[in-house]
């Protein structure tokens, strides 16, 4: 036998039995006659204790860091505990040792505290994931996968597969192709998601399918995203949107369950999007805090829409203000004592390039209700206390305020409260706070091409009150400066988003099954009779032969388990990831190919 127990089983009722283990090398100490050899495998690290008897032996073959090696030996109980380790109040007292391989020095030690950089952890991913953190994050992925298909089996889904050489599935990225050998000049594209085969699935019949499933995208990588990740992709038919919304709440709570034991008993919290839009700033809200918008100016199709509140800042004389589209305010608890620095530092905050803004004005709402600001000149005290009443401020509080366009004040502001929410401790790592973000609008509007461009995917139903208004008014628009006014622009989706800590984790909609109205959709988003059929030619057709009522949702599983572990990045729960720039580094992937290759695939390189 390679070994009778792991490096993480062993404990003091383990007293005075006969082992052999297997492990790497962590560290060897040498004490004057004996030497400790920390002994380390996927379970744990347990400390061997070699006595001067095998001295000659170690001459022989020294012992180096991340060596493989095979001990047998008595466990015994350790005079110096340690309380760190379960398996802290024993050792081995070795009999036989053999190095089953040896190893390099490793360019960084394989400890929690590593002195290796990112890209060089990344080449030597291998030696990374022997590291415990690394681990860590890889078992709780896998406790993720295993309560996902737990809960989906046990509601009956079907885990069916779905090719990955298709045609482009439109998800809003660009796609990756691979070049046909056997169809020169031709190429499939990898799946952005398995959206229109899970569609099909549903008219063959198969009403409740899931997979977990990978997923590519030729898109720009955040610390959220990769090019190729993995989604729980879940499609059901006979399905109105609270049927989908109470079946997968039940999936992310059992999640929480199984995996980090948190009963989420309340119903998650819902949102509608023009909410979540108005009152945070974009549509995946962290609500762990408050610290909601107070919109004091705003563009007029924002106040036809919804009556908010009333212009507070306008003809004072203050340009930045009096000329802007909207001005937005949060009210930062607790901060109105920032000394003049600590606003000049927020100041310049704004002003970096990523956020954009021209400036900050801040008022200080003290503690004994007196008001200071950067525009005392123009608001007197009434004013200001107006103001800060309306952002449902307290005396303590610091008033900041941005103005601007609409799109850039909203997300400026947005990053803001997100920034200020960070510094003040109140957007905790062990707090998850989930919310279904709902009614988006079905199109956004495309201001270089003057048309409509699905917001979530082509597939996405019209709320049903909303379809006479898609069948019946042609999707052209005419006037680009009235746009907002074109029937289009206010047809709302029967989609949904979850959302967890302010992180977009899963989204879907209940699809549009009638030929008619998918056609009506393509020809919206700007495509001919032609196009459509070229493109989703088998979609449509599928949908004369009895498709029935049906609609779905992918959640990110990546960054599910990237916010349940406590990070920013999901690289750190895939084994592989690859770098920003979309490399492998370990790999040094993508590379060239052979010129044998190119000729099976007769393509010629012409780089422009
Ligand atoms: P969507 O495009 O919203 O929907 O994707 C679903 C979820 O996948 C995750 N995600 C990503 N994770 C890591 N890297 C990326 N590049 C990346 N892109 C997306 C997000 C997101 O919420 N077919 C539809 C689903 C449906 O309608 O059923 C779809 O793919 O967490």
């Amino acid at each position: 036998m390679f070994r009778t127990q792991t490096c993480g089983e062993l404990r003091i009722a383990d007293i005075n039995k006969e082992v052999t283990l297997a492990g790497w090398v962590q560290t060897v100490r040498k004490f004057g006659s004996i030497t400790f050899v920390d002994l380390r495998d996927r379970y744990g690290i347990t400390q061997l204790l070699f006595s001067e008897a095998l001295n000659d032996q170690l001459d022989a073959s020294p012992l180096g860091r991340e060596f493989v090696l095979q001990i047998t030996g008595k466990v015994h109980e350790r005079s110096n505990k340690n309380k760190n380790i379960p398996t802290g109040d024993i050792e081995i007292l070795v009999d036989h040792f053999s190095v089953l391989n040896k190893s390099i020095t490793p360019p960084f030690t394989i400890q929690d505290d590593t002195d290796g950089g990112d890209d060089l952890r990344m080449k030597y991913r291998f030696l990374d994931l022997r590291r415990n953190a690394v681990k860590k994050n890889l078992e709780l992925r896998y406790a993720v996968n295993r309560a996902t298909r737990d809960y989906l089996h046990q509601q009956g889904f079907m885990d069916i597969e779905t090719p990955f050489l298709i045609k482009s599935t439109p998800e809003g990225a660009r796609d990756f192709v691979v070049p046909s050998r056997m169809n020169p000049g031709e190429f499939y594209a990898l799946p952005q998601s398995p959206q229109t085969f899970k569609q099909l699935l549903m008219v063959s019949g198969y009403d409740r399918y899931y997979q977990i499933v990978k997923c590519f995208r030729d898109e720009d990588l955040r610390a959220d995203r990769q090019p190729e990740f993995t989604q729980i992709d879940c499609e059901m038919a006979f399905v109105k949107q609270e049927d989908i919304l109470a079946m997968f709440e039940g999936l992310i709570k059992y999640i929480f369950k199984t995996v980090k034991g948190i009963e989420y008993t309340e119903p998650v919290a819902r949102m509608s999007w023009e909410d979540a839009m108005w009152q945070y700033g974009n549509d995946k809200p962290d609500t762990r805090f408050g610290m909601q918008l107070l919109n004091m100016k705003a563009p007029a199709h924002v106040f036809a829409q919804k009556d908010r509140s009333a212009a507070l800042v306008d003809g004072a004389g203050f340009g930045v203000f009096d000329d802007a589209e909207t001005v937005l305010a949060i009210a930062v608890p607790g901060c109105s004592e920032y000394t003049r620095k600590q606003t000049d530092e927020l100041t310049e905050w704004v002003k970096r390039p990523q956020i954009g803004m021209k400036g900050l004005v801040f008022i200080k709402y003290n503690a004994d209700g007196s008001f200071k600001s950067s525009v005392d000149k123009f608001y007197n005290e009434d004013r200001l206390k107006a103001i800060a009443e309306a952002a449902q401020a307290k005396p303590g509080d610091l008033i900041l305020i941005l103005a601007g366009t609409e799109e850039r004040t909203r997300k400026a502001i947005s990053e803001l409260r997100l920034e200020m929410g960070k510094r003040l401790g109140m957007r905790k790592d062990d707090e998850f706070k989930l919310l279904w973000v709902l009614d988006f609008p079905l199109f956004e509007y495309d201001e270089e091409g003057n048309r409509w461009v699905a917001r979530h995917h082509p597939f996405t139903s019209p709320k049903p009150s909303d379809i006479d208004t898609m069948i019946g008014n042609n999707p052209v628009i005419e006037n680009a400066a009235t746009y907002l006014s074109h029937p289009y622009a206010n047809i709302k989706a029967n989609a949904y988003d979850m959302v967890l800590n302010g992180n977009e984790i899963g989204g879907g909609s209940i699809r549009i099954y009638q030929k008619e109205l998918q056609q009506k959709m393509f020809e919206a988003l700007g495509m001919d009779a032609e196009e459509q059929q070229h493109k989703f030619g088998f979609l449509l057709g599928a949908f004369e032969y009895g498709a029935p009522p049906h609609g779905g949702i992918a959640f990110g599983l990546d960054r599910t388990c990237a916010i349940l572990g406590g990070s920013e990045s999901i690289r750190d729960f895939i084994a592989f990831p690859k770098n920003n720039s979309g490399r492998d580094i370990m790999l040094d992937a993508p590379a060239t190919i052979d010129n044998k290759q190119l000729d099976e695939l007769q393509i010629k390189i012409d780089l422009k």
